[in-house]
């Protein structure tokens, strides 16, 4: 990765920081663009900027992150509605519809997600496609026991299958919740919301990678500025 675009991703988390006010509850998300946001909103607490500020982090990686930044976590016991979830994304649609979970954190991070007042998505300019599934699998997460028929299904549905493996390994990757993940490489999504219907059909699916009509908000760095994109 270039510097310019690890500075982008850097740019679009901090500006995405801004919408964060003391005594909010705050979404963690997950990534190397996510993770500029929690340190930002690290330093802020540490300044006393920002006070009050709980937050609930989309994996065990982002955890162990904000921990060392002293930043309070809390969970969905205490704390079950969230005010700003700043999370990353692999690909962006122009209508803000996502796919996530190159980094593995999907089942979390769309729970967390789902429970946000406010979705914002950060993310330098490489990341914006016309249609998902342009450059970026779709991340299916399954539990062991259904790897083969699941992956028979995906497969029926034109997807070619690839189960995750650790980087640089060869003993599959597992996800925070104990499940492996099947990558589904497809031609661009003409219909994103049937795909994602027919993907949960399939029993020994736990979640997929599709973020569809959940992000409020999209920050975009670009080597000619900051973008900042609304749902309408
Ligand atoms: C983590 O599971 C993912 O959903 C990430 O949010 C996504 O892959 C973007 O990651 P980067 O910011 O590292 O590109």
């Amino acid at each position: 990765m270039t510097a310019d675009i690890t500075e982008l991703k850097r740019q679009a988390a901090e500006k995405a920081v801004e919408f964060i006010q003391s005594g909010m509850v705050v979404g963690l998300g997950t990534g190397s663009t996510a993770v500029h946001a929690v340190r930002a909103i690290g330093r802020l607490l540490q300044s006393g900027a920002l006070k009050n500020i709980v937050a609930i982090p989309t994996s065990e990686e982002t955890a162990h992150e904000a921990e060392s930044l002293q930043i309070p976590l809390v969970t969905f016991d205490t704390h079950p509605g969230i005010d700003i979830t700043i999370d990353g994304a692999d690909e962006i649609a122009l209508n803000l519809d996502v796919t996530k979970g190159l980094g593995g954190a999907l089942l979390r991070e769309k729970i967390v997600a789902a429970s946000s007042r406010r979705f914002i998505i950060v993310a330098d300019h490489t990341k914006r496609v016309t249609q998902l599934g342009s450059k970026a699998p779709v991340p299916v997460e399954v539990i062991p026991f259904a790897e083969r028929p699941v992956a028979d299904y995906l497969r029926s549905l034109g997807a070619r299958v690839e189960k995750r493996l650790e980087k640089g390994g060869e003993r599959p990757f597992i996800t925070d919740e104990n499940n492996i993940i099947l990558d589904c490489y497809l031609p661009p999504i003409q219909n994103p919301q049937q795909l994602a219907a027919a993907i949960r059909q399939q029993p020994g699916v736990v979640e997929h990678g599709l973020f569809l009509h959940m992000a409020t908000d999209a920050i975009l760095a670009t080597p000619g500025g900051i973008e900042h994109l609304t749902r309408s």
